[in-house]
C-alpha cells in the first residue's frame, strides 16, 4: 500500500482540499484500498479543526467532501509515508528542516510537479477572497490527477 501525506501551513485550506479531491478520485477509480491518504500542517494552531468553511463550501460545489481534522506534521510521518507533498516552497523548506533522516529527504515533493503543465506553488488562499479558493481547486484537480497516474505506474 502506498501512503501519501499532503502538507500545507495550517492544514485547513490547501492540504485538506488535496486530500478530499484525491480520496474522491481513488473512490471513483476503485483504488481506495491501494493508496492511503492523509494531510497535515506545519503549524499546530488549528489542531482538531475541520477545514476552513470557505474551503469546504467551494469544494462541495465541485462534489468534494472535506472532512479531515487539522493536525501538525509529526516526525514519524517521514517514516510512515512514502511521499510528503508540499503545496509551496516554504512548506518544502519547513519539511526539510523537520526531516529526521537524510534518506527521507527524497520523499518530499512539490504538488505542482504532477500537474500538466507543471506549476510552482499552490498559493495560500487563507487571507484572500473567493477566487483564491477556486484557484486552489483548479490547481489541485489538475495536480492530483497527475499524481494518481504517477502512482499507478
Ligand atoms: P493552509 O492555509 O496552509 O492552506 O491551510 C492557512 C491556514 C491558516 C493559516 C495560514 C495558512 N494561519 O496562519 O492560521
Amino acid at each position: 500500500m502506498k501512503k501519501i501525506l499532503f502538507v500545507c501551513l495550517g492544514n485547513i485550506c490547501r492540504s485538506p482540499t488535496a486530500e478530499g479531491i484525491f480520496l474522491n478520485k481513488l473512490k471513483q477509480k476503485g483504488l481506495s484500498k491501494q493508496i492511503e491518504v492523509d494531510s497535515a500542517g506545519i503549524l499546530d494552531t488549528h489542531r482538531g479543526e475541520l477545514p476552513d468553511r470557505r474551503s469546504r463550501e467551494f469544494a462541495r460545489a465541485r462534489g468534494h467532501k472535506l472532512e479531515s481534522r487539522s493536525r501538525p506534521v509529526e516526525i514519524e510521518d517521514f517514516e510512515r509515508f512514502d511521499l510528503l507533498v508540499a503545496m509551496d516552497f516554504r512548506n518544502r523548506s519547513d519539511l526539510e528542516a523537520l526531516c529526521p533522516r537524510p534518506e527521507y529527504l527524497k520523499k518530499i515533493v512539490m504538488m505542482g510537479q504532477y500537474a500538466t503543465p507543471p506549476f510552482d506553488e499552490v498559493p495560500d488562499p487563507y487571507f484572500g477572497g473567493s477566487e483564491g479558493f477556486e484557484n486552489v481547486l483548479d490547481l489541485l484537480e489538475n495536480a492530483t490527477e497527475g499524481l494518481m497516474i504517477e502512482l499507478q505506474k
